[in-house]
């Protein structure tokens, strides 16, 4: 049962009992119904009050039973909400701090509503690619007005019952009040008692004085805003059926739309991402009730770019950090940094005068490691050089406190390894960020063998504190993100060889939706770092094939736009890339050195021989152990690599095409002579999955 029933005076109470936020599941939609039926049944009931324990009146449905046929079971949604409109008795809706989604379809088929100051009123569908799909459409206009009611709609943004009541004209709260709203909710059903006939939502009007204009009005502007996504559009449409449909014609509207949008690739991207962003803070082998360290302090070695960046996060969350170099000038350099950070959030209007100051007295600096002993967490963020990090972990090991978690931004270097140079290597743990790391939401947690649970735990805890998603990763070069984004850039490389321009494959990718496409982005990451890496690669592993046309460009100087020119050519002081013939032609001799016979190449070759390019290798990295699951995969993809939000993740993406036909075309590539086609053979996991008709979620 997740719901009681108790009787007040003549005043039948149904609470909803589903903890955390009192979701619309099964079983608590049966035991509401069943509450309203046993009220009709008693003669001393005169009205019900319907309203929620503990932290919400209702979030909505419930997520556990998220599609599964128990979210449909009857009664579903709608018919509960039907049993309460078509009760015999007064119902009550006592809302308090949280009602939103389904919670609030189900308050708006209630008679009366009365709602404590400070609730968080929502329809949120929006945000899952969806509308809402009991009845929002219809009743939140006739309640609200077609106006605000429109823009909870659209944007899905939560707002306090007190404003909504001020709204002039509103239907929708019949009372608010500052506390104890159960109480005031059964006085008030006391009072109205034996008033009929019982008001009724869907009997309202919802009008606009200039529906038509208004309405045309709002679906250029949704429209403009909402490119990529369709469910805002058609949730204008869902709101303007409000007014021009019948209840009973716009209730089946809102139906057609929703499952409409529930069958859409964005929606079905945007619910993998609401699920791939609570499982990925998950641990298969650390309970979820692991102790934390306590993180009180925190120390940063390195007060370079992502020292820098990386300390913002932690002044931003309240902690004081400590920053620690070998010279006074890098570390005013970095503090100059910050600084200027956090002024120009000042100048937008994004950070206020006193928070600035507050952080900034958070932040203290030192040359000398004695100053670091009482840190709970001390970050390494030092030159990418082995020799540097053992000498920096050594003399960490020799000065930190016992417990102390000893974390390092290391990108390639091996996390075993750095923590073998303490006598603690349990509490050495990865922590990468991405540029600029007070920006960038992603942050891999690197599990070295010995780390101990208690510090992943505490470190996916403080990831969550200062806002990033963390998602584990096991150790191996490049971890989860980069060494994908290797056999993305190889992929590029190899289509340069074939015969597109840089411009044309940034062109398809951007189109895609990626932020940035591979040959501007390593224009501005700065292509000589690409070479240094590639150098390294091709001693540690021979047999590997690259295009040489990166090399052939960074031979030429052309590093990027911080040489002001790269794969394009850029002009002083802008960003905007211009299509270079330097390049043309310096990649017309480098085809004609190796023999490349130029072709035509699809958009669609192209990003699907990127995108599948990262698909696979991520096979390689489930099955191995170093990424935990597909969706966290998707995770760092989304946000740290700029994927498009809207189709999920890569792994997401080729659920969607169907592995069978992503497995097809990496076949049609492997056949390409310029490519490297033994990468192409589809790693075990892939081969396994399609032979077994699955998909990675
Ligand atoms: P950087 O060159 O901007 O900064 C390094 C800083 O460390 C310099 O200020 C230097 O003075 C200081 N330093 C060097 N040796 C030191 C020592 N023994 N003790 C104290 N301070 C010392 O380098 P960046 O880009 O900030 O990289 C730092 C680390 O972060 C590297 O391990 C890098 O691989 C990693 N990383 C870099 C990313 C990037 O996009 N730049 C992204 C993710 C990780």
């Amino acid at each position: 049962m997740t719901a009681h029933y108790e009787v007040r005076g003549n005043v039948a109470v149904i609470t909803l009992d589903n903890p955390p936020v009192n979701g619309l599941g099964f079983a608590t939609r049966a035991a509401a119904a069943a509450g309203i039926e046993r009220a009709e049944a008693d003669a001393a009931v005169a009205a019900v009050v319907i309203t929620g324990a503990g932290k919400a009146f209702s979030g909505g449905a419930d997520i556990k039973e998220f599609g599964s046929p128990k979210a449909l079971a009857e009664p579903n949604l709608l018919s509960l909400i039907g049993v309460v409109e078509n009760c015999s008795k007064p119902v009550v809706a006592a809302i308090h701090s949280v009602c939103m989604g389904g919670g609030l379809e189900l308050a708006l088929g209630c008679h009366y509503r009365v709602a404590q100051a400070g609730t968080k009123v929502a329809l949120p569908e929006v945000k899952l690619g969806l509308l809402p799909g009991a009845g929002g459409t219809q009743r939140l206009p006739r309640a609200l007005g077609v106006e605000p009611a429109l823009n909870m709609i659209v944007s899905g943004e939560p707002v306090e019952a007190q404003m909504l009541a001020m709204v002039p004209g509103q239907k929708l709260f019949d009372k608010i009040v500052d506390a104890a709203v159960v109480d005031a909710a059964v006085a008030f059903a006391a009072e109205v008692a034996d008033k009929r006939p019982l008001p009724k939502v869907r009997d309202l009007k919802a009008r606009h004085p200039n529906a038509e204009a208004y309405f045309q009005f709002a679906r250029n502007m949704v429209g403009g805003m909402s490119k990529n996504y369709p469910a805002p559009l058609r949730c204008l449409e869902a709101v303007a059926g409000a007014v021009n449909l019948k209840f009973d014609d716009g209730m089946r509207a809102e139906r057609e739309g929703f499952a409409a949008l529930m069958l859409t690739p964005e929606s079905k991207a945007l619910r993998h991402l609401f699920f791939a962003e609570r499982v990925a803070s998950k641990i298969a082998d650390v309970p979820e009730d692991t102790p934390l360290r306590e993180i009180k302090k925190v120390g940063v070695i390195g007060a370079g770019t992502m020292g820098g960046g990386i300390s913002m996060n932690f002044l931003n969350a309240g902690l004081p950090v400590t920053i620690l170099e070998t010279k006074q000038e890098a570390l005013d350099r970095g503090v100059a940094t910050i600084k200027k950070n956090y002024e120009a959030q000042v100048k937008k209007g994004k950070l206020k005068e006193d928070k600035y100051a507050a952080r900034m007295a958070l932040l203290s600096t030192t040359l000398s490691y004695d100053d670091l002993k009482d840190c709970d967490l001390i970050i390494e963020a030092v030159f990418e050089e082995i020799g540097v990090k053992e000498a920096v972990f050594k003399q960490l090991d020799a000065v930190a406190k016992p417990g102390a978690i000893l974390a390092s931004n290391t990108s390639t270097l091996d996390v075993d390894k750095i923590a073998s140079f303490t006598s603690r290597p349990q509490d050495v743990v990865g922590m990468h960020f991405f540029s600029p790391a007070n920006v960038m939401k992603l942050l891999e947690v690197v599990r070295g063998k010995a780390t101990a649970k208690d510090v992943l735990a505490t470190v996916m805890a403080i990831g969550k504190k200062i806002k990033k998603t963390a998602v584990v990763s096991g150790v191996c070069d490049g971890f989860i993100g980069n060494r994908m984004i290797e056999q993305y850039s190889r992929q590029a490389g190899f289509l340069l060889d074939e015969g597109c321009s840089p411009h044309q494959v940034d062109k398809a990718v951007e189109k895609f939706g990626f932020a940035m496409g591979p040959f501007r982005m390593g224009d501005l990451a700065g292509n000589d770092i690409g070479w240094a890496i590639r150098k390294r690669r091709y001693v540690d592993k021979p047999g590997m094939k690259y295009s040489a046309s990166a090399d052939r460009l960074c031979e030429l100087g052309r590093f990027g736009q911080k040489t002001g020119a790269g794969w394009y050519d850029y002009q002083p002081g802008k960003r905007d890339a211009i299509p270079s013939p330097v390049v043309e032609e310096m990649l017309a001799k480098h085809r004609e050195a190796i023999g490349a016979k130029k072709r035509d190449i699809s958009d669609e070759e192209i990003v699907h021989r990127l995108v599948f390019a990262l698909v696979n290798e991520a096979a390689h990295l489930l099955e191995e152990g170093i990424a935990q699951r597909a969706s966290d995969v998707d995770m760092v993809y989304l946000t740290g690599y700029g994927f498009p939000i809207w189709r999920g993740g890569p792994m997401c993406y080729a659920d969607t095409l169907g592995l069978f036909n992503v497995v097809q075309a990496m076949k049609r590539f492997a056949k390409n002579p310029m490519d490297d086609g033994a990468f192409w053979t589809p790693a075990p996991l892939l081969a396994r999955l399609v032979a077994e008709g699955k998909s990675f979620t």
